[in-house]
């Protein structure tokens, strides 16, 4: 389909909307989210209906789960990170999950073998922080490595969050990735990173099984309303969060139609161009890499969601910057902070209602009785960058 506004769209010819993988079920769920909630800090966050967003577009409701309020930590990504503490440790130590509690892990006797185990990641900014947070919950140290040009709002953000050594390398993502990876090799430190390729796949697999809580989550607070989403957006870095989101509601919902978008910057979109190759294997993205959406800022595709999003998705969109910064006006006029990388699939809704975009609507399918389910997974995680967006209008909407 023809670009409008730099916004591009494809379509899977042949999407499989069955159930999600195993690992992702809403039974599997339930044993997640039981760590979750045991967690003194634990609180559902709200799910907000735009019903100037619903009307604009002409569906029936649109919902947004607003991520910036959980843990305290402003976004989403604390849920894959402490589940995967949890589970790496309960391993390590020969501990059953299904009995154990973070409260056993932070107490005498365990806490004293727990405490010798050093963590390392690599991170954008949000999933170290996850990361930082976990690991000083039980007393072990981690070390957080960033690509060079991260702010240092974000960088401190990461130290507060925990005793973690944060250090903003001279690389790109993927390579800060590589370098996090060989740090864990040579020190002994455990590698718990949000993406995974061909030999490291388990702990992944445990973050990704860590976002779910927030996709059931929002099903529960939709049932709750009487609704169930027809259409979802999910915006993507790795692919981990999209994949994994994707794969649990595919369960979920596995008795009725769903249609699913990934959404990623132009200029960083590695599951875009490997559905656009679309040989099945994914692929690194092309563009310059620059992008205002740092946590979306990632080149290569998680190889454990990459085959879900390549045959349960339905369509695949690039979009500029300013569609994310659009997006962050329109969710802080509805009272929901929203961070660069939160907001793009809020923005793109939006667009859809332009005329010029009808085609794409169409293919879509939103129609009058649609209801979508959009996830604003961060809140202003830098700050500084925020007040600019949403104050001074920068990145602003371009000329029709
Ligand atoms: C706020 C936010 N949203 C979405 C994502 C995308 O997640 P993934 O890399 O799993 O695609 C990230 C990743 O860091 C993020 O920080």
């Amino acid at each position: 389909m023809e670009k409008q506004f730099g916004i591009q769209m494809i379509e899977n010819p042949r999407p499989d909307h069955g159930r999600g993988p195993a690992f992702l079920n809403p039974e599997n769920t339930a044993a997640v989210r039981a760590v979750h909630t045991a967690l003194p800090e634990y609180r559902e966050t709200a799910l907000v209906r735009l019903d100037a967003l619903a009307e604009a577009l002409g569906v029936r409701a649109v919902y947004v789960k607003d991520e910036s309020t959980r843990f305290g930590l402003k976004a989403f990504k604390g849920l894959g990170g402490i589940y995967a503490l949890f589970c790496v440790v309960c391993d390590k130590l020969g501990l059953d999950r299904g009995t154990t509690t973070y409260a056993m892990l932070q107490a005498s006797p365990l806490r004293e073998k727990v405490e010798k185990l050093v963590f390392v990641t690599a991170t954008d900014g949000n999933h170290g922080k996850g990361v930082a947070w976990s690991a000083a919950k039980l007393g072990c140290k981690a070390h957080v490595y960033m690509p060079k040009g991260s702010s240092e709002l974000r960088a401190q953000a990461i130290r507060d969050a925990g005793a973690a050594e944060v250090l903003i390398t001279g690389w790109g993502y993927d390579d800060t990735v590589r370098y996090a990876a060989k740090m864990a090799k040579e020190q002994g430190w455990i590698l718990v990173q949000d993406t995974s390729w061909p030999g490291y796949e388990e702990i992944p697999k445990t973050i990704i099984q860590g976002y779910t809580t927030m996709a059931d989550e929002a099903a529960a607070q939709l049932a709750a309303a009487g609704e169930r989403p027809t259409h979802v957006f999910l915006q993507a870095g790795v692919g981990a969060m999209a994949g994994g989101i994707l794969g649990y509601l595919r369960s979920r919902y596995a008795d009725a139609p769903l249609t699913a978008s990934v959404v990623e910057p132009a200029e960083v979109a590695c599951v875009f161009r490997s559905a656009e190759v679309g040989d099945g294997e994914p692929h690194v993205a092309t563009g310059s890499g620059e992008t205002i959406m740092a946590g979306l800022n990632c080149g290569e595709p998680c190889t454990v969601t990459w085959p879900i999003l390549r045959d349960q998705a339905d369509f695949y969109f690039s979009c500029p910057d300013w569609v994310s910064a659009h997006g962050m006006r329109l969710l802080h006029e509805a009272g929901v902070t929203s961070g660069e990388s939160g907001a793009v699939t809020s923005g793109l809704v939006s667009m859809l209602a332009k005329p010029q975009l009808a085609e794409m609507k169409a293919a879509l399918g939103l129609k009058a009785d649609s209801v979508v389910l959009l996830f604003s997974t961060e809140g202003d995680t830098d700050p500084v960058a925020y007040q600019k967006i949403i104050h001074e209008n920068s990145y602003p909407l371009p000329q029709e």
